[in-house]
């Protein structure tokens, strides 16, 4: 952006113009009330003596008056308009502190002002005064995404009767998770196979009352339905899978097929790969936005685009916040995860779409089949692709990643490998903070973000995720801390 220094003020003499004040007096008339003196100066001798262009006619004297009311006026209304703007920052300055207390991403307690780390935030400790931190914890388990809400009396997660449950709990719940309401999808009864031991179930005469204190731990559940929540519509592909080898050893991805993929461009260059998990998130690895990469504004988002060229024409998101894992390590690449918060929020459509978190207690099996996408280089060594790839490849189990003839003992439980052992198909540089997804329950899920792995599609060298399952806490108080 560049500042406009304007040409050196000067006043045009347009002549003679009617002017509302001083013009329909009589000529002669007193211009002061009648409550001034009546010898008053007719022409106040400060008024400034404005050099005109020249003019072939001789310049009235009322016209010096009408300009000198003029350089009033705008003085008076470039006063207003400066009034305006500092009323409106001070406006914003108190609604930030009213509404958004906690400063640098912490967690406020309850309304007390007092705020605490998201890492202390349902840690099973108390830290806020009252301790909210520990009475409104509540997660989605498994590929039901049923409820539970944490009590902190019996130290156990219990999962939400159906009775009397309605949306406006659920858009509590959500919220208390760090989603925005305006995602909120649905709040269903659903049946478990397991029948549970204890439930929470909502006391409906305690009135109009926090959620959280309304909920009580019962051995029954009427209805015999926990809640099933969903705070986002997300894990849908409009493409339906057609499971073709042909990233290394893949194929062309076509619109919609990976609508949570986005491709984050430095300076116009692609460099790393992210997975969308909300109008305003993207999660990538925290290896592709370390040192000089940190900063924010040096990153643009493209999203629903397949082809790198075509990003070059476009402006893509800005990033707004860039937040690395505390307990990242460069060297072993423990805890290789990140979160990006755009400038402004995505639109979803038919190619943008947000991919499912994975809730805890999601198992996903050895030899499951899960798919990666992104620009990545086609072979070891070779450039960024210009079209998005994707292939499948399985999972491989931890203790067999880390056995000696594989990567000996270097896969630790941030992380999961998939991926063929007689090589050939694997990610590759710049298909890194990409997913690696599974379809379970008709929903796609984020397994993992490609983070590492010894060349490219060498035998016994498979590709190495970071494992999406134990970052999804962290992700939520860092979506709740940062709203
Ligand atoms: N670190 C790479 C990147 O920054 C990703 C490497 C993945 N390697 C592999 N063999 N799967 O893009």
């Amino acid at each position: 952006m560049t500042s406009t220094v304007g040409p050196p003020p000067y006043y045009e003499n347009h002549g003679f113009q009617p002017e509302n004040i001083y013009s329909a007096r009589q000529p002669g008339a007193n211009p002061y009330p009648q409550y001034f003196s009546t010898n008053a100066p007719s022409v106040p001798s400060y008024v400034p003596r404005v050099a005109t262009y020249q003019s072939s006619r001789p310049v009235a004297h009322s016209s010096e008056r009408t300009c000198a009311s003029s350089v009033k006026k705008i003085i008076v209304i470039i006063l207003s308009i400066l009034l305006v703007i500092c009323c409106a920052i001070a406006a914003f300055f108190i609604w930030y502190f009213v509404e958004n207390r906690c400063l640098g991403s912490l967690i406020e307690c309850g309304s007390s002002g007092v705020c605490i780390p998201p890492s202390q935030w349902c840690d099973g400790v108390s830290h806020c005064p009252s301790g909210e931190d520990e009475t409104r914890c509540v997660r989605l388990f498994g590929p039901d995404f049923i409820l539970e809400v944490y009590s902190p009396v019996s130290k156990s997660w219990y999962p939400v009767c159906q009775d009397d449950w309605n949306d406006d709990y659920g858009k509590i719940a959500c919220k208390d998770m760090g989603y925005s309401v305006d995602t909120y999808y649905y709040s269903r009864g659903v049946a478990t196979e397991v029948s549970f031991k204890s439930y929470m179930k909502l006391n409906t005469s305690a009135g109009n009352i926090d959620l959280y204190k309304k909920l009580y731990s019962s051995d029954s559940c009427a209805s015999g339905n926990v809640v099933s929540l969903r705070c986002i519509e997300c894990g849908l592909s409009t493409k339906s899978m057609n499971i073709m080898n042909r990233i290394v050893g893949g194929s062309g991805a076509t619109p919609g097929q990976w609508p949570w993929q986005v491709s984050l461009h430095v300076h116009g260059i692609h460099v790393c790969g992210g997975s969308i998990i909300t109008h305003q998130w993207i999660v990538t690895a925290a290896h592709c936005v370390e040192g000089r990469f940190s900063d924010p504004y040096s990153w643009r988002v493209y999203a629903g685009i397949l082809n790198q060229n075509e990003m070059l024409l476009r402006n893509g998101y800005r990033v707004q916040q860039i937040i690395s894992h505390p307990d990242y390590d460069t060297d072993s690449k423990d805890n290789d995860v990140a979160l990006m918060k755009l400038e402004t929020p995505l639109s979803f459509t038919d190619t943008v779409r947000p991919v499912c978190l994975p809730n805890p207690g999601m198992m996903f099996q050895p030899n499951q089949q899960c798919w990666i996408s992104g620009w990545g280089a086609e072979y070891q060594g070779g450039k960024t692709s210009n079209n998005l790839n994707y292939v499948t490849v399985p999972l491989i189990e931890r203790s067999r990643c880390n056995s000696v003839y594989i990567y000996n003992g270097m896969i630790l439980p941030t992380m999961i490998c998939a991926g063929y052992l007689g090589g050939g198909i694997d990610s590759c540089q710049g298909d890194s903070g990409g997913p690696l997804v599974t379809n379970k329950n008709s929903v796609w899920w984020l397994v993992g973000d490609t983070s590492w792995g010894t060349g490219c599609a060498s035998p016994n060298r498979p590709g190495v995720y970071g494992n999406m399952t134990v970052f999804t806490d962290w992700i939520y108080k860092n979506m709740q801390a940062n709203r």
